[in-house]
């Protein structure tokens, strides 16, 4: 028996007892109780209703492929090669790098319930508990060496901002590069991974994380400020979200060699989280303070400073003490 078809049973949120889930699984109760005590260890918080059972509270969405196909656009469906759904794997970046590796990836769209190894930028973990939340990879080749693929990520921001508007949420902005904030916390991350040549063909995975409907108790590891599409949009699907988002960053992904970042800027400014406001840009042991002017056309960060402006092709952005809100 697998977690799977235990997770399918309590999918509705309702209560169910141990007795019911293992007859409707043909397996003993102890059975059933050693599945939900895997279903802790993936980081998805579940009630014990006492006398009754159990319940995953508000229940969850699990990811269908027809459902997702069913949303995408003519334009997404030709150009997605294979769209691949797992149950718990290490990291969806990493099955799409393998693929990219090798040289069948172009195309290629992984995507996950649960990551046990998921990454974030800067060498950090993204907490990707079951069921919760959309951990999607994309792989794509291009043709032209990585100069291509400058200011990309910040592209693939807007791209994620494009869809969750489509999905009914407003409101969202972007902290350089690509960090997607709702009044000021994060609701997705970005992680771009590359192989291969600089000058010649090379392959890039596109790797985003969106918290949909995380709990405080699932994310407890979590050190900076989040938050949960949920809370903004209860009635979010999952299923249509993951639709939208590939109708989204497939053309982009076809299209960006030739438009590059200058088609995307005035859209990522529009979206600026930190426009004109007092920020520290930390690159290595080096910070830099000043007011953010806005991104170039390669996608660098412009800061005015006191010794004039300064341009940032990397790096993490934060608000000085004096702008951030009181918590
Ligand atoms: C960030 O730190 O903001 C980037 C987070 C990127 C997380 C996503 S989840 C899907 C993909 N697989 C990973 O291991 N990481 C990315």
């Amino acid at each position: 028996m697998t977690i799977e078809r235990v997770l399918h049973l309590l999918a509705d949120g309702a209560v169910h007892s141990g007795e019911e889930l293992g007859q409707a699984l043909g397996v003993s109760r102890t059975a059933v109780w050693k599945q939900l005590k895997k279903l802790e260890e993936l980081g998805t918080e579940l009630q014990v209703v006492k006398g009754r059972g159990y319940q995953l509270e508000n229940g969850l969405e699990l990811m269908r492929e027809e459902l997702i196909r069913h949303d995408l656009t003519p334009e997404a469906s030709t150009l997605l090669t294979e769209l691949e759904l797992n149950g718990s794997i290490d990291s969806t970046n990493n099955r799409a790098l393998e693929r990219a590796r090798a040289g069948n990836g172009h195309g290629f769209v992984c995507l996950a319930e649960h990551q046990s190894a998921g990454r974030g930028r800067h060498g950090r973990k993204w907490v990707s508990p079951y069921g919760r939340n959309i951990y999607l990879s994309l792989a794509w080749e291009f043709g032209g060496g990585a100069a291509v693929l400058e200011g990309l990520s910040l592209a693939v921001g807007v791209a994620i901002v494009r869809a969750l508007q489509s999905a009914g949420v407003d409101g969202v902005e972007l902290k350089w590069p690509n960090d997607v904030l709702f009044q000021g916390k994060k609701l997705a991350g970005v992680l771009l991974e590359m192989n291969g040549d600089a000058a010649g063909p090379c392959q890039v995975v596109v790797g985003v994380g969106i918290n949909v409907a995380m709990r405080p108790s699932e994310a407890k590891d979590i050190e900076q400020q989040w938050m949960s599409l949920h809370a903004i949009q209860p009635e979010l699907s999952r299923n249509r979200l993951i639709a939208a988002l590939l109708n989204e960053l497939l053309p982009l992904l076809a299209n960006y060699q030739r438009q590059g970042f200058s088609h995307y800027r005035q859209a990522w400014e529009a979206v600026n989280a930190y426009k004109g406001r007092e920020v520290e840009v930390r690159v290595g042991e080096q910070l830099s303070m000043g007011t953010m002017i806005g991104v170039s056309d390669a996608g660098a960060l412009r800061l005015a400073t006191e010794a004039g402006e300064k341009t940032f092709y990397g790096g993490e952005a934060s608000l000085r003490r004096s702008e951030k809100e009181p918590s």
